[in-house]
């Protein structure tokens, strides 16, 4: 099962993504979570990823795009994934699906969680982020069990720097940009689902196992 998340920053596609790869055995990969472990080890991409992500824009495609056709490539991947961030733009859409023509295969479903921007920026303030292990919680929506710290790995979590309110309506403006055509994109190739993001977590995930099936 070969899976694309589609929505707005914040929407909770990468609560979503982490629900769907446990629940499917298969694994989530989120270009977000690759930049920004990137980041913290400081490697070359960290650094250039890090000057367009601090301000709410995309990394330029030829930065995004193999490293995530080279992703999917690897072993654990062969039965499917579900891309958390990517692709986000038509080109990287495209790309995408030329390499996987070239495997003969291709994405499965496209689900879009659908919340209004206004819902959003609620949303990012209460976000806390584990950046080793990628868990993600929200202080009112999905608390960790002790303050400030993951449950998962036990490192210390943080509000990302690019959920500063000034920094997600940028990411909002270039989500409708660059991003939201996706999603007529994968309309015309008759995989998109639409789901509303606006309903609580479980409820939310209960409209996706609907769609992908028990
Ligand atoms: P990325 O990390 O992909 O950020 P994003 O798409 O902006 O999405 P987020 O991670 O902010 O939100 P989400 O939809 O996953 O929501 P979440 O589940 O966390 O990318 C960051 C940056 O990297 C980009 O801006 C760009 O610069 C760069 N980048 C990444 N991929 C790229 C690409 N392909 N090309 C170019 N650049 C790229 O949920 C949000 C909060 O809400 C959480 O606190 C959660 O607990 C809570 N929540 C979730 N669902 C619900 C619910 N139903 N009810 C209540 N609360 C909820």
């Amino acid at each position: 099962m070969r899976i694309v998340m589609l929505g707005a920053p914040g929407a909770g596609k990468g609560t979503q993504a982490k629900k769907i790869a446990k629940k499917y055995k298969i694994p989530h990969i989120s270009t977000g979570d690759i930049f920004r472990a990137n980041i913290k080890n400081e490697t070359e991409l960290g650094k250039k990823a890090k000057s367009y992500m601090d301000q709410g824009m995309l990394v330029p495609d030829e930065l995004t795009i193999s490293l995530v056709i080279d992703r999917f490539q690897e072993p654990d991947a062969q039965n499917g994934y579900v891309l958390d961030g990517f692709p986000r733009t038509i080109p990287q859409a495209e790309r995408l699906d030329a390499a996987l023509k070239k495997s003969g295969s291709q994405i499965d479903f496209a689900i879009n969680v659908d919340v209004p921007d206004e819902n959003i920026i609620q949303r990012m303030s209460g976000r806390r982020a584990c950046v080793k292990c990628g868990a993600t919680y929200h202080l009112q929506y999905a608390a960790p069990k002790k303050d400030g710290i993951c449950d998962s790995c036990g490192e210390s979590l943080i509000l990302r720097d690019d959920d500063k309110p000034e920094t997600v309506e940028k990411r909002l403006k270039v989500y409708h940009e660059q991003t939201q055509p996706l999603i007529d994109y994968y309309a015309q190739k008759n995989v998109l689902k639409e789901v509303d993001g606006t309903q609580g977590l479980e409820d939310v995930f209960r409209q996706i196992q609907a769609i992908l099936g028990e």
